[in-house]
């Protein structure tokens, strides 16, 4: 889909389908919207009279013009109460309003700029959000699908007529791109399965997307694994005959600065939980336990084509998780690469072993703080469910500014505490540490695990296992991989860049 800013009065759009809005409980429409049914002589006016347009959150009226005017028809899209809009409703009305068309097999689009207007929001961010809405609410995932014949919108234009607006809207489309783009590569990605998708070739395609981009990208394989004594990611790789790869990527957006951020990613490309094998139920679904990696990947892709001034490393500590005759077992004494004897209690907490070793690694390439990404514990879930990723970490600034890029990009995260004397539920009778912490507070003591690799260096951790999937189609979230955390990575990286 081509995305574009049109200059023109509204009402003179040449188009197969004009979209406007109005709010819930609006009597009489104002702003582009009014001024369009002026032109179509009230007929908005008189269906909201009647009660059937509402101007409630995602409704969606079609009224068709027949050659009467330029634009074939007119779609008005309710924004729901006016006190409660935001970024996401824009996300929201777009990939709902676009999936409409498409269906009507609409090709070309053009739209009023929601938000900019009585809305009241930052133009900019407006032409992102329906940038994104449209780009991410039509993604699918086809490859393997024979019979697809799905239609495809050609062309989305956002009207405005204002020029000094003109070059905003334009600065929002293109970041939207950006944005969306990554997003659609992690959610290809988490999608692929894990026969497709084992380490070697989430590692291959990496290096791939980076160097169509010129980022730079490096890929340990296993003897340089070996060579590092990543006991972790050596550990989980072993029950598998896929081996691990260490993936790295660097931005280094501002040489005049000492500091240097880490990206680290849970990449497991599928948790069958080793010899503590998982029950069959949805096991499928672990394909997508690289979803951490995928943030990692897309977001580092991002913040290269953004061309952020900041420096930024991308570690992803990619291994499959299976219980062949060479698995570690339960019981068994691994050596982390920082030195940390860990005894593995359960093999099917995998993903803070390669984390720990990603963390090291990341220490030892000079990061001065660290955010990991994980579909790390089914507990983040029980805690927060499917509208919340978890947040952690030992310092609170960070923790506030993730939080905060939430207004824009929608992502929701919830912080939960990391206490001291939550770590003695990790102590062994044998080794440093065990790697599991019990039933209580599952994500918290997997948080504390990964803190004992992080030390003192400024760190948090995104606990994403609940958000990393869909089962069904709802508002920018298309059934499958949702690509989260891409977008909250680089707002939270772009905020520490200024
Ligand atoms: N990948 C899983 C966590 C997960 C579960 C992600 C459901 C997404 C949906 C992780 O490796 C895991 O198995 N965690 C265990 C930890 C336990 C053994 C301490 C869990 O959550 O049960
Ligand atoms: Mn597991
Ligand atoms: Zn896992």
């Amino acid at each position: 889909m081509e995305i574009s800013c049109l200059k023109s009065e509204v009402g003179l759009v040449n188009t197969e389908a004009l979209i406007i809005n109005v709010f819930e409980g609006v009597e009489v429409p104002g702003g582009a919207t009014g001024s369009i049914d002026t032109l179509i002589g009230g007929k908005i006016q008189r269906l909201i009279s009647s009660g059937e347009i509402t101007g409630k959150k995602n409704e969606i009226t079609i009224i068709h013009t027949f050659g009467e005017f330029e634009f074939e028809r007119v779609i008005i899209c309710g924004l729901g109460k006016q006190e409660k809009f935001n970024y996401n409703s824009i996300r929201q009305i777009m990939a709902i309003t676009m999936r409409q068309l498409r269906k009507i097999k609409v090709k070309n689009v053009a739209t009023i700029c929601h938000g900019a207007g009585i809305g009241g929001l930052d133009p900019k961010l407006c032409a992102l959000a329906i940038t994104e809405g449209a780009l991410l609410g039509t993604y699918q995932f086809s490859k393997y699908k024979n019979t697809s014949t799905s239609e495809t919108i050609e062309s989305l234009e956002i009207i405005e007529n204002d020029d000094q607006k003109i070059q905003t809207i334009n600065d929002g489309i293109n970041e939207g791109v950006v944005l969306s783009e990554s997003t659609i590569i992690a959610r290809d990605l988490g999608n692929e399965p894990g026969n497709i998708l084992p380490p070697r070739e989430l590692a291959d395609r990496t290096k791939a997307f980076s160097n169509l981009i010129g980022l730079n990208c490096t890929i340990l394989d296993k003897s340089e694994i070996q060579k590092l004594s990543m006991g972790g990611i050596l550990g989980v790789s072993a029950g598998s005959h896929e081996e691990p790869r260490l993936i790295v990527m660097e931005h280094l957006g501002n040489p005049n600065s000492t500091q240097k951020i880490a990206l680290c990613g849970k990449g497991i490309t599928f948790d069958t939980g080793g010899i503590s094998l998982k029950p069959p139920l949805n096991m499928g679904t672990m394909k997508g336990d690289m979803a951490g990696a995928a943030a990692v990947i897309g977001a580092m892709i991002a913040i290269k084509k953004l061309n952020l001034p900041i420096n930024v490393l991308g570690v992803v500590a990619s291994a499959e998780n299976m219980p062949g005759g060479a698995a570690m077992r339960p019981g068994d004494i691994i050596t982390m690469m920082n030195g940390t004897h860990v005894e593995v209690d359960n093999t099917d907490a995998e993903g803070r072993l390669v984390l720990g070793d990603a963390i090291e690694y990341s220490k030892r390439q000079g990061s001065t703080s660290i955010i990991d990404v994980a579909t790390l514990t089914g507990a983040a879930i029980v805690a927060l469910g499917n509208d919340s990723a978890a947040v952690m970490g030992n310092n609170q600034e960070l923790i506030d500014n993730l939080i905060a890029t939430s207004e824009v990009t929608g992502e929701q995260y919830w912080q939960l505490p990391i206490f001291d004397n939550y770590r003695s539920q990790l102590d062994s009778i044998y080794a440093d540490m065990k790697n599991t912490g019990g039933q209580p507070a599952g994500s918290i003591t997997a948080g504390k695990f990964i803190q004992e690799f992080v030390g003192d260096t400024p760190w948090i951790h995104l606990d994403i296992a609940g958000m990393a999937r869909v089962n069904s189609t709802k508002d920018y979230k298309v059934a499958g991989h949702t690509g989260f955390a891409v977008r909250s990575l680089v707002s939270l990286i772009d905020t520490l860049s200024r």
